[in-house]
């Protein structure tokens, strides 16, 4: 599974990146406006330090001007992939993006049917938010099912992006149902490594050893 990291804060990109944990970036314009940075300064520095793909994305909404936006973000780096909404204009936008040889991650997925005409479109990546479903009482982890079926009954290649990650438990649920990347915020992946026992059993380990009296250094 690839590790996408879901923000806009170098620093802690870099932190993961040093540890090769990560396979590519996704921002958004809430963590654009987060890290107080600028778009285009911010997405290069990232885009120059990570290996992957890194979202940019798109503000306009219609699909002239998401292309024209899409192709001006294209440009920061050979890494960049456009992110446009899944709007009819979107796929418009990303089936002409896709076609010019750009990566396109169509965001803010909700439904199976979205995620099949994203397919349709050319989509390099399809983002279905699962905490956002989980916010409104609905079943996100489902939606990843349904996507990962249906794209396998007629071998599409669009990858799924198993997206808006609140808990380690999204991304565990992502991971056995085969979401093909997550994209979780730091706190998020750091988490992953925390288990209770590991913790129980590393104190009475470190208490055994003091008992010996011993040093490895
Ligand atoms: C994905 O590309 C989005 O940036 C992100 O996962 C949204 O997460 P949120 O619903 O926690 O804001």
């Amino acid at each position: 599974m690839k590790f996408f990291v879901d923000t806009a804060e170098v620093d802690q990109i870099a932190e993961l990146n040093d540890l090769g944990m990560v396979d590519g970036v996704t921002t958004n314009p809430s963590l654009i406006m987060k890290s107080g940075r600028d778009i285009l300064e911010v997405t290069k520095e990232i885009a120059d330090m990570v290996d992957g793909p890194v979202s940019a994305e798109v503000v306009a909404t219609q699909a002239d001007a998401m292309i024209a936006e899409g192709r001006k973000l294209a440009k920061i780096a050979d890494n960049i992939a456009v992110k446009v909404p899944l709007t009819w204009a979107g796929l418009k936008a990303c089936n002409v993006l896709t076609n010019e040889g750009n990566m396109v991650n169509v965001t803010l997925c909700f439904s199976a049917n979205q995620a099949l005409l994203a397919a349709k479109a050319g989509a390099t990546f399809i983002s279905p938010f699962i905490g956002r479903l989980d916010d409104i009482n609905l079943e996100g982890m489902d939606l990843i099912s349904d996507i990962r079926q249906i794209y396998d009954n007629y071998g599409y290649e669009t990858q799924i992006l198993a997206a808006s990650i609140r808990t380690v438990n999204h991304a565990y649920q992502s991971a056995m149902i085969g979401a093909d990347v997550m994209t979780a915020p730091p706190k998020v992946i750091k988490q992953m490594a925390e288990h209770v026992l590991t913790d129980k059993g590393l104190e009475a380990f470190l208490a055994d050893w003091e008992k010996t009296g011993q040093q490895i250094l």
